[in-house]
C-alpha cells in the first residue's frame, strides 16, 4: 500500500450512501456519577474496589459530557461529523435497574437526542454499554436468567421514550467482552472469575441481544437495529498444527460466540468443544430465541492476535502472545497496529449470507499526544486511522458488505480498567480544566469528510 494513497482519501471515495461517525459510551464521557437521581453501577462500585483501575483514576466527572453535551454537540458539527454514538447508561434512567423511573435520567437524554437533530446530527443508540445497576449485580447480574426480564424492562422503557426521534440502535455493546473480562478473567466489573461465573452470563447475553431486537422491533417505528461485535483477526503463533488449531478455536470463542447463535447458526461448539457446557443453562425453545434478524450488525476492531497453545491455561489451552513480546509496533494497549486485520474481519462477517448490513462501529488508537504551541500534534493516531481506512476502502472497492465507519473515540475519556492512561480521542481533554482541543487527527478527519 502506497503512503500517498493513503493521504489522498477522502470521504467521497467511500461513495455517498457510506455513514460516517464518532463513537462513546455513557460511563466513559459523562461524569455525573451520582447526580440527578442516577443510581449506582457496577463501574461505580469496581472502582472503589483496590487495584481495580490503573492510578487509581476515578470517572465520576470524566468528560462532563453530563453537562457539556451541548459544547461537545457542537464541536462535533463543526468538524462536519453528522453521526453520533452513544449509549444510555441503565442506572440513570432506572436507578435501581427495574421499577422506579428517574425523570431526570430520560430528561438528560432527550436534550442530548434533541440537540443532535436541531444540529442534523443522527443520533446512534447503544442500548448497553456495561453499566449495569449495581442492585441488579447483587442479584447475580449477567449471571442470573432473570436479566432477561429485567433487560426487557430497560429496553422498552428506552424505546418509549426515545424511539419517537431515535431510529438507529444497536441492542449491546461487544457481549464478548463484557462477559468475558467481567464475569470470567474478573478485569472488568463486576469483577468475578470463573467459567461457572462466564458461560450463564454468555447465553444470557446472547438471549438479550436477541430480546433486545424484538422489541426495539415492535416498539419502534421504521427502526435500524443493530447490535455489535469486538472482533480480531486471529493467527497462529508458530506454524505448527497444535498452534493451528488453537486459532481456530480462539477465532470461535471470539469472533463467532455470540454472533452466530443470532444469525440461526447455534454456537460454534465444535470448534471450541469448551461452549458444550453451556448445556445446562440452554433452556427449551431458548436456541430459537437466540434469533433476531438484525437490519446490521456492528463490528469493532483495533488489532489482530497471534496465538499459541498452552497446557497451563485450564479449559481453553490457548494463550495469547501479547503484542508487546513480538516486536512489533503497538498502540499504548499493547495492542499491534495491524491494519489488514479489519479488512480480515470484513470479509469474514461479509461471508455469512445472513448478515444484511455491515458497520464498522468502532475503530480506533491510543497514542501519547504532544502539545506544540497550542497544537496537539498525534502524528501515529492519524497514521492509524489512513491505514486502517484505506483497508476499509479495499474491502468495499472489492464488494464486501460495509456500509459505515465510526472513530472509537470522539474526546478522550474514561477507558475502563486503563483509566485516563489511554487516549484515543480526535478531541484532546485537558482532564483538569476540562477544556477540549481538537489534535491533528480530528482535523485531518473533519476535512477528510467535508470532501
Ligand atoms: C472497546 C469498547 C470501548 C472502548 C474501546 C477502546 O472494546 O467497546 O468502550 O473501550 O474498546
Amino acid at each position: 500500500m502506497k503512503k500517498q494513497e493513503e493521504s489522498f482519501l477522502n470521504a467521497s471515495d467511500f461513495g455517498k450512501d457510506f455513514t460516517w461517525g464518532v463513537s462513546t459510551a455513557a460511563y466513559q464521557i459523562e461524569g455525573g456519577h451520582n447526580t440527578h437521581g442516577k443510581g449506582e453501577s457496577i463501574w461505580d462500585r469496581f472502582r472503589t474496589k483496590s487495584n481495580t483501575i490503573l492510578n487509581g483514576d476515578k470517572a465520576t466527572i470524566s468528560c462532563d459530557f453530563f453537562n457539556k453535551y451541548k459544547e461537545d454537540i457542537l464541536l462535533m458539527k463543526s468538524m462536519n461529523i453528522n453521526n453520533f454514538r452513544f449509549s444510555i447508561s441503565w442506572p440513570r434512567i432506572l436507578p435501581n435497574g427495574i421499577g422506579e423511573i428517574n425523570n431526570d435520567g430520560i430528561n438528560f437524554y432527550n436534550d442530548v437526542i434533541n440537540f443532535c437533530l436541531e444540529q442534523d446530527i443522527t443520533p446512534w443508540v447503544t442500548v448497553y454499554h456495561w453499566d449495569l445497576p449495581q442492585t441488579l449485580e447483587d442479584n447475580g447480574g449477567w449471571t442470573n436468567r432473570s436479566i432477561i426480564e429485567w433487560f426487557s424492562e430497560f429496553v422498552t422503557v428506552c424505546a418509549n421514550s426515545f424511539g419517537d426521534r431515535v431510529k438507529h440502535w444497536m441492542v449491546l455493546n461487544e457481549p464478548m467482552v463484557f462477559t468475558g473480562a467481567g464475569y470470567f478473567l474478573g478485569v472488568h466489573a463486576p469483577g468475578k472469575k470463573r467459567l461457572k461465573n462466564f458461560l450463564p452470563a454468555a447465553h444470557h447475553a446472547v438471549l438479550c441481544q436477541a430480546q433486545g431486537g424484538r422489541i426495539l422491533r415492535r416498539l419502534v417505528l421504521n427502526a435500524q437495529i443493530g447490535t455489535t461485535f469486538s472482533c480480531s483477526q486471529i493467527t497462529p503463533f508458530r506454524k505448527n498444527k497444535r498452534d493451528k488449531a488453537t486459532a481456530i478455536k480462539v477465532d470461535a470463542l471470539l469472533n463467532r460466540l455470540f454472533i452466530e447463535p443470532a444469525l440461526g447458526l447455534g454456537y460454534p461448539t465444535e470448534d471450541a468443544p469448551i461452549l458444550k457446557k453451556l448445556k445446562p443453562y440452554i433452556l427449551t425453545n431458548d436456541m430459537e430465541n437466540c434469533r433476531f434478524n438484525f437490519d446490521f450488525i456492528g463490528i469493532q476492531n483495533y488489532t489482530r492476535e497471534k496465538v499459541k497453545y498452552s497446557l497451563l491455561v485450564p479449559y481453553i489451552r490457548a494463550k495469547i502472545v501479547n503484542a508487546s513480546k513480538r516486536n512489533v509496533k503497538t498502540t499504548l494497549m499493547d495492542w499491534e497496529v495491524y491494519p489488514p486485520s479489519i479488512y480480515h474481519m470484513i470479509k469474514k462477517y461479509s461471508a455469512y449470507s445472513e448478515i444484511k448490513k455491515i458497520i464498522i462501529t468502532e475503530n480506533g488508537a491510543a497514542f501519547e499526544d504532544h502539545l506544540k504551541h497550542e497544537n496537539i500534534e498525534d502524528k501515529e493516531r492519524l497514521n492509524y486511522l489512513q491505514k486502517y481506512l484505506y483497508q476499509v476502502l479495499n474491502a468495499k472497492r472489492e464488494g464486501l458488505n460495509i456500509h459505515g465507519y465510526f472513530v472509537w473515540t470522539f474526546t478522550d475519556n474514561f477507558e475502563w480498567a486503563e483509566g485516563y492512561f489511554p487516549r484515543f480521542g480526535l478531541v484532546y481533554v485537558d482532564f483538569k480544566t476540562l477544556k477540549r482541543t481538537i489534535k491533528a487527527s480530528g482535523k485531518w478527519f473533519s476535512k477528510f469528510l467535508s470532501n
